[in-house]
């Protein structure tokens, strides 16, 4: 029999004792750990072992008759049933042989840039671990308003949208959500748009995405902004785009520098990615012209746009371009959470179409329950009051930080900014900010070493950014001096 030391419950979980049982026994099944034909431990000796009751186990034994993983024979006991016996080791079997067998993508792939090889800004798993952690993109998660939104996931799992959500929705999107982001979000924004011009997509990415694999068969370069969102730049050209990089100035993009066979041109202007600079209009005008002239899409990210602290926003590109060539990009996860995956596509009922087409031959259409509830959440008013209490949060820890900056870093030349999540530094000649990234990282200080963001690695050498989004007020300044400390080191 198994030597039951081996099964043990997990210190904290989620699920009743009772689950908690069947999932060791399950997981112990599917890892072949019961000697074939044995009984199962007995509900006394488990019950005795585990500290829990004889009926629970007893319960948990019925569970898993009742899933057809264990049957019970008369008077000798529990079994695995033969034939998920049988399945677990011939999984196993094949499992161990797979170890073996050389990757059928080496010959194929070799000498080809790999998607896994592009570069990208990664932070450890258990970055909400370390105490000082200056990540990009990550809430804090006591400000969720969990509240609410669980009013309306109960909202949107009443029984009246069950038909709606519970169907396949083959290309279509939540109506609901449709008429909350055309009446709030984009009307806020200075937006007009009809139906048959916005796409629900699976967060911004998924945006970018779709209209990389669109402009791929228009086949013309796309230009995107250097230093980029990187996941943006391997977004074009994972779908076979060519780049062409358009170096950002104090007021964005340098239109004068967009090559005139692009068939796109990405750009961040809220709060330029990594920059954090806001394109002035008279830019955002010029790029329209451009757009004209040279015939090509505009495609405007406006991540992050309602985190502004300084003055009142600019008008969104695609409010001012009056020749429908911009795909206007937004998301919720900067707003809300990232995890909730919902971001939205406004263009050209042209456009809407054929990226439509696009998301149905690779995921159909997104989760409508999650759009219902998302629906639900902005038209109760949750939206607009989590936005005004995270723009007074981000606003004061903005404030820490950029005092706490002039005071521990002032040799550090701070790019201004009108607000964003992060803030963007020159380091003083001397300091390489991968090595002091690396460094920081010891002492439990997560930052972002400037190099991914560039095309040419080499130019980010000196940059480093530090989002504020993820941290307690408390631990803002400290978190400040220890990078500061450590610059002195890597100077030295
Ligand atoms: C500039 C920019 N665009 C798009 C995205 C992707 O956002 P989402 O989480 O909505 O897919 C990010 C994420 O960090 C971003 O920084």
């Amino acid at each position: 029999m198994l030597n039951a030391r081996f099964l043990t419950l997990p210190k904290t979980s989620a699920l009743c004792l009772r689950d908690q049982v069947c999932e060791l026994i399950s997981s112990a099944i599917a890892q072949d750990l019961f000697p074939k034909a044995e009984p199962l431990p007995s509900c006394r000796a488990l019950s005795g072992h585990l500290g829990v009751s004889r009926n629970t186990v007893h319960d948990a034994y019925c569970r898993l008759i009742d899933i057809g993983l264990v049957v019970s024979r008369d008077r000798s006991g529990y079994f695995v049933d033969d034939a998920v016996a049988e399945l677990g080791r011939s999984s196993i079997a094949s499992k161990d042989k797979k170890t073996s067998i050389p990757s059928p993508l080496e010959h194929v792939m070799a000498g080809l840039l790999r998607p896994s090889d592009m570069a990208k800004v990664d932070h450890p798993n258990d970055w909400s671990n370390y105490p000082y952690p200056f990540v990009y993109n990550q809430i804090d998660p006591t400000w969720f308003p969990i509240k609410e939104w669980r009013e309306s996931m109960r909202a949107a799992m009443a029984s009246s949208g069950l038909v709606e959500w519970s169907r396949d929705a083959g290309g279509a999107d939540s109506s609901n959500l449709i008429k909350q982001l055309q009446q709030r979000l984009l009307g806020y924004r200075g937006i007009n748009a009809a139906p048959e011009e916005i796409l629900v997509t699976s967060g911004a990415q998924n945006a970018i995405s779709l209209l990389a694999t669109l402009n791929a068969y228009v086949g013309r370069r796309v230009a995107i902004e250097d230093p980029c969102y990187p996941e943006a730049r391997n977004a074009f050209e994972v779908a076979g785009n060519q780049l062409a990089c358009v170096p950002v100035d104090r007021f964005g993009l340098i239109v004068d520098k967009v090559p005139a066979d692009v068939g796109l041109v990405y750009t961040t202007p809220s709060h330029q990615f990594p920059t954090t600079v806001t394109m002035s209009v008279k830019r955002r005008l010029e790029l329209c012209e451009r757009a004209v002239r040279d015939d090509f899409l505009i495609c405007e990210d406006d991540y992050e746009a309602e985190m502004n602290f300084v003055q009142k926003r600019e008008r969104p590109i695609r409010a001012l371009d009056t020749s429908g060539r911009t795909v206007y990009v937004g998301s919720l996860s900067k707003s809300v959470a990232p995890g909730l995956r919902i971001g939205y596509m406004v263009a050209h009922p042209d456009v809407i179409r054929e990226a439509k087409a696009i998301r149905r031959s690779t995921m159909r259409h997104p989760p409508i329950l999650l759009q219902d509830a998302m629906a639900h959440f902005i038209a109760s008013g949750a939206l607009d009051a989590h936005l005004r209490r995270m723009e007074r949060r981000y606003r004061s820890r903005w404030e820490i930080i950029l005092d706490a900056l002039a005071e521990h870093l002032p040799d550090f030349d701070q790019q201004v900014s009108q607000g964003g999540t992060c803030v963007w530094l020159t380091a003083p000649k001397g300091i390489d900010t991968s090595i002091l990234a690396q460094r920081l990282k010891q002492h439990g200080v997560l930052v972002d070493e400037g190099a991914a963001f560039y095309r040419d690695p080499s130019h980010g050498q000196r940059k480093l950014r530090i989002g504020f989004t993820a941290l307690p007020r408390a631990s803002l300044r400290d978190g400040i001096k220890l990078i500061a400390a450590e610059a002195i080191r890597v100077r030295a």
